[in-house]
Protein backbone atom coordinates (compact mmCIF):
# COMPACT_ATOMS: atom_id res chain seq x y z
CA UNK A 1 0.00 0.00 0.00
CA UNK A 2 0.97 3.39 -0.68
CA UNK A 3 -1.09 5.40 1.54
CA UNK A 4 -2.36 3.81 5.32
CA UNK A 5 -4.18 5.83 7.16
CA UNK A 6 -4.82 3.73 10.57
CA UNK A 7 -7.70 4.78 12.62
CA UNK A 8 -7.96 8.35 12.38
CA UNK A 9 -9.83 10.73 14.03
CA UNK A 10 -10.18 14.99 14.33
CA UNK A 11 -12.29 17.25 16.23
CA UNK A 12 -12.33 20.90 15.95
CA UNK A 13 -13.24 23.42 18.50
CA UNK A 14 -14.84 26.32 17.69
CA UNK A 15 -15.93 27.99 20.85
CA UNK A 16 -17.43 25.50 23.40
CA UNK A 17 -18.66 23.79 20.57
CA UNK A 18 -16.32 20.87 19.59
CA UNK A 19 -17.15 18.92 15.86
CA UNK A 20 -15.53 15.40 15.62
CA UNK A 21 -14.88 15.69 11.90
CA UNK A 22 -13.30 11.53 11.55
CA UNK A 23 -13.75 9.20 13.76
CA UNK A 24 -11.60 6.24 13.57
CA UNK A 25 -11.20 6.24 9.64
CA UNK A 26 -8.91 3.88 8.18
CA UNK A 27 -7.91 3.45 4.83
CA UNK A 28 -5.82 1.93 2.47
CA UNK A 29 -4.76 2.91 -1.05
CA UNK A 30 -2.60 0.73 -3.28
CA UNK A 31 -0.01 2.38 -5.86
CA UNK A 32 -1.29 3.94 -8.81
CA UNK A 33 -4.93 3.31 -7.92
CA UNK A 34 -7.30 5.99 -8.91
CA UNK A 35 -9.81 6.77 -5.54
CA UNK A 36 -12.49 9.37 -5.44
CA UNK A 37 -13.46 10.35 -1.80
CA UNK A 38 -17.01 11.90 -1.65
CA UNK A 39 -19.60 12.85 0.58
CA UNK A 40 -21.69 15.94 1.36
CA UNK A 41 -20.70 19.32 2.09
CA UNK A 42 -19.01 19.71 5.61
CA UNK A 43 -18.25 15.54 5.74
CA UNK A 44 -14.51 15.94 6.23
CA UNK A 45 -12.99 15.00 2.85
CA UNK A 46 -11.19 18.26 3.04
CA UNK A 47 -9.75 17.26 6.15
CA UNK A 48 -9.29 13.68 5.71
CA UNK A 49 -6.93 15.09 2.48
CA UNK A 50 -5.17 17.32 4.73
CA UNK A 51 -3.95 14.62 6.78
CA UNK A 52 -2.65 12.07 4.43
CA UNK A 53 -0.87 14.86 3.16
CA UNK A 54 0.93 15.79 6.25
CA UNK A 55 -0.41 19.30 6.21
CA UNK A 56 -2.59 18.85 9.43
CA UNK A 57 -2.00 16.95 12.15
CA UNK A 58 -4.69 13.97 13.76
CA UNK A 59 -5.86 13.93 17.16
CA UNK A 60 -5.12 10.34 16.85
CA UNK A 61 -4.40 7.57 14.59
CA UNK A 62 -1.46 7.26 11.78
CA UNK A 63 -0.68 8.25 8.27
CA UNK A 64 1.80 5.80 6.58
CA UNK A 65 3.26 6.50 3.34
CA UNK A 66 5.27 4.21 1.25
CA UNK A 67 5.86 2.01 4.44
CA UNK A 68 6.70 5.05 6.70
CA UNK A 69 5.09 6.71 9.67
CA UNK A 70 4.90 10.13 9.19
CA UNK A 71 2.31 11.17 11.57
CA UNK A 72 4.78 13.18 13.48
CA UNK A 73 7.19 14.16 11.29
CA UNK A 74 8.60 17.50 11.85
CA UNK A 75 7.63 20.08 9.43
CA UNK A 76 11.16 20.59 8.19
CA UNK A 77 10.96 16.32 7.62
CA UNK A 78 7.46 16.61 5.89
CA UNK A 79 8.61 19.60 3.63
CA UNK A 80 10.76 17.68 0.69
CA UNK A 81 7.85 14.49 0.98
CA UNK A 82 5.21 17.73 0.50
CA UNK A 83 7.70 18.92 -2.45
CA UNK A 84 8.38 15.82 -4.10
CA UNK A 85 6.26 12.43 -2.92
CA UNK A 86 3.12 14.28 -3.32
CA UNK A 87 1.89 16.85 -5.92
CA UNK A 88 -1.66 19.00 -4.56
CA UNK A 89 -4.03 20.46 -6.53
CA UNK A 90 -6.54 22.62 -5.26
CA UNK A 91 -9.83 24.47 -5.71
CA UNK A 92 -8.44 27.85 -5.79
CA UNK A 93 -5.34 27.20 -7.41
CA UNK A 94 -2.47 28.65 -4.82
CA UNK A 95 -0.13 30.35 -8.02
CA UNK A 96 2.38 32.51 -6.22
CA UNK A 97 0.92 35.70 -7.85
CA UNK A 98 4.32 37.83 -8.73
CA UNK A 99 5.83 34.56 -10.76
CA UNK A 100 5.14 33.87 -14.27
CA UNK A 101 3.03 30.51 -15.28
CA UNK A 102 6.81 29.18 -16.00
CA UNK A 103 7.93 30.17 -13.32
CA UNK A 104 5.03 28.51 -10.72
CA UNK A 105 5.67 25.26 -12.74
CA UNK A 106 9.70 25.56 -12.40
CA UNK A 107 9.71 26.60 -8.45
CA UNK A 108 9.40 23.25 -6.80
CA UNK A 109 11.87 21.73 -9.02
CA UNK A 110 14.22 24.25 -8.42
CA UNK A 111 13.38 24.25 -4.90
CA UNK A 112 14.72 20.84 -4.82
CA UNK A 113 17.61 21.96 -6.92
CA UNK A 114 17.32 19.78 -10.48
CA UNK A 115 18.78 21.43 -13.35
CA UNK A 116 15.90 20.33 -15.62
CA UNK A 117 13.15 22.50 -14.04
CA UNK A 118 12.90 24.07 -17.19
CA UNK A 119 12.61 22.08 -19.33
CA UNK A 120 10.49 20.07 -17.62
CA UNK A 121 8.28 22.91 -17.11
CA UNK A 122 8.20 23.91 -20.22
CA UNK A 123 7.12 20.50 -21.42
CA UNK A 124 4.60 20.17 -19.43
CA UNK A 125 3.04 23.34 -20.25
CA UNK A 126 3.09 22.32 -23.78
CA UNK A 127 1.40 18.95 -22.83
CA UNK A 128 -2.08 21.07 -21.67
CA UNK A 129 -1.63 24.02 -24.09
CA UNK A 130 -0.04 26.43 -22.10
CA UNK A 131 3.09 27.10 -23.94
CA UNK A 132 1.82 30.30 -25.09
CA UNK A 133 1.04 31.68 -21.82
CA UNK A 134 4.46 31.02 -20.16
CA UNK A 135 5.59 34.06 -19.58
CA UNK A 136 1.91 35.38 -18.43
CA UNK A 137 0.94 36.07 -14.82
CA UNK A 138 -1.60 34.28 -12.48
CA UNK A 139 -4.38 37.52 -12.84
CA UNK A 140 -3.62 37.46 -16.35
CA UNK A 141 -4.83 33.96 -17.00
CA UNK A 142 -8.56 32.53 -17.02
CA UNK A 143 -9.32 29.87 -14.29
CA UNK A 144 -9.38 26.80 -16.49
CA UNK A 145 -5.41 27.70 -17.56
CA UNK A 146 -4.78 28.52 -13.84
CA UNK A 147 -5.70 25.32 -13.14
CA UNK A 148 -3.69 23.81 -16.01
CA UNK A 149 -0.44 25.65 -14.57
CA UNK A 150 -1.37 24.61 -11.16
CA UNK A 151 -1.53 20.81 -12.41
CA UNK A 152 1.58 21.13 -14.11
CA UNK A 153 3.17 22.19 -10.95
CA UNK A 154 1.76 19.64 -9.03
CA UNK A 155 3.43 17.14 -11.70
CA UNK A 156 6.91 18.87 -12.69
CA UNK A 157 8.88 16.64 -9.40
CA UNK A 158 6.72 13.83 -10.78
CA UNK A 159 5.37 12.95 -7.51
CA UNK A 160 3.77 9.31 -6.58
CA UNK A 161 0.95 10.49 -5.43
CA UNK A 162 -1.24 13.45 -6.65
CA UNK A 163 -4.15 15.04 -3.64
CA UNK A 164 -6.51 17.17 -6.19
CA UNK A 165 -9.22 18.57 -3.73
CA UNK A 166 -12.42 19.39 -5.70
CA UNK A 167 -9.77 21.07 -8.74
CA UNK A 168 -12.90 22.14 -11.03
CA UNK A 169 -15.05 23.50 -8.33
CA UNK A 170 -14.36 27.35 -9.59
CA UNK A 171 -14.10 26.50 -13.79
CA UNK A 172 -17.30 25.98 -15.70
CA UNK A 173 -18.87 22.58 -16.61
CA UNK A 174 -16.53 22.35 -20.01
CA UNK A 175 -13.63 24.02 -18.66
CA UNK A 176 -13.99 21.49 -15.41
CA UNK A 177 -13.98 18.39 -17.76
CA UNK A 178 -11.24 19.44 -19.52
CA UNK A 179 -9.05 19.57 -16.59
CA UNK A 180 -10.16 16.51 -14.86
CA UNK A 181 -9.26 14.74 -18.29
CA UNK A 182 -5.98 16.41 -18.20
CA UNK A 183 -5.16 14.86 -14.28
CA UNK A 184 -6.54 11.39 -15.40
CA UNK A 185 -4.44 11.35 -18.47
CA UNK A 186 -1.19 12.21 -16.71
CA UNK A 187 -2.30 9.81 -14.35
CA UNK A 188 -2.50 6.90 -16.40
CA UNK A 189 0.82 8.07 -18.46
CA UNK A 190 2.62 8.13 -14.91
CA UNK A 191 1.22 5.79 -12.60
CA UNK A 192 0.94 8.01 -10.23
CA UNK A 193 -1.31 7.34 -7.34
CA UNK A 194 -5.03 10.17 -7.13
CA UNK A 195 -6.65 10.76 -4.80
CA UNK A 196 -9.43 12.82 -5.94
CA UNK A 197 -12.26 14.81 -4.09
CA UNK A 198 -15.33 15.36 -6.31
CA UNK A 199 -18.89 15.79 -6.76
CA UNK A 200 -18.94 14.31 -9.68
CA UNK A 201 -21.05 11.46 -9.99
CA UNK A 202 -19.53 10.68 -13.70
CA UNK A 203 -16.03 11.03 -12.71
CA UNK A 204 -16.63 8.77 -9.79
CA UNK A 205 -17.87 6.12 -12.26
CA UNK A 206 -14.13 6.18 -13.95
CA UNK A 207 -12.47 5.90 -10.30
CA UNK A 208 -10.98 2.41 -9.13
CA UNK A 209 -12.45 2.90 -6.25
CA UNK A 210 -15.36 5.48 -4.23
CA UNK A 211 -15.36 5.81 -0.81
CA UNK A 212 -17.96 8.00 0.86
CA UNK A 213 -17.72 10.08 4.11
CA UNK A 214 -20.80 10.13 6.22
CA UNK A 215 -21.07 11.42 10.10
CA UNK A 216 -16.81 11.22 10.34
CA UNK A 217 -16.73 7.36 8.84
CA UNK A 218 -16.61 5.80 5.76
CA UNK A 219 -19.42 4.26 4.78
CA UNK A 220 -19.73 1.13 4.21
CA UNK A 221 -20.40 0.71 0.38
N1 LIG B 1 -9.85 24.81 10.84
C1 LIG B 1 -11.09 24.48 11.21
N2 LIG B 1 -11.61 24.92 12.38
C2 LIG B 1 -12.84 24.57 12.78
N3 LIG B 1 -13.67 23.78 12.08
C3 LIG B 1 -13.22 23.31 10.90
C4 LIG B 1 -11.92 23.64 10.41
N4 LIG B 1 -11.75 23.03 9.21
C5 LIG B 1 -12.90 22.36 8.98
N5 LIG B 1 -13.78 22.52 9.99
C6 LIG B 1 -15.11 21.91 10.08
O1 LIG B 1 -14.95 20.53 9.86
C7 LIG B 1 -16.00 20.02 9.06
C8 LIG B 1 -15.42 19.32 7.83
O2 LIG B 1 -14.80 20.26 7.00
P1 LIG B 1 -14.15 19.86 5.61
O3 LIG B 1 -13.59 21.09 5.02
O4 LIG B 1 -13.22 18.72 5.81
O5 LIG B 1 -15.43 19.36 4.79
P2 LIG B 1 -15.58 18.96 3.26
O6 LIG B 1 -16.18 17.60 3.22
O7 LIG B 1 -14.29 19.17 2.56
O8 LIG B 1 -16.67 20.00 2.74
P3 LIG B 1 -16.81 20.72 1.29
O9 LIG B 1 -17.43 19.71 0.37
O10 LIG B 1 -17.76 21.85 1.59
O11 LIG B 1 -15.48 21.17 0.86
C9 LIG B 1 -16.90 21.19 8.74
O12 LIG B 1 -17.99 21.16 9.63
C10 LIG B 1 -16.04 22.39 9.00
O13 LIG B 1 -16.81 23.48 9.42
MG1 LIG C 1 -13.66 20.46 1.07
Amino acid sequence: MIIEARDLSKTYTVGDRRIQVLDRVSLAVGPGEFLVIEGESGSGKSTLLSLLSGLDRPDSGRVIIEGRDITDLSEDDLAPLRNETFGFVFQSFHLVPSLSTLENVMFPAELRGDGAAREKAEALLARVGLTGRAASLPHQLSGGERQRCAICRALVNDPRIIFADEPTGNLDSVNGRGILDILLELHRERRTTLVLVTHSPEIARTADRVVRLHDGRIQAP
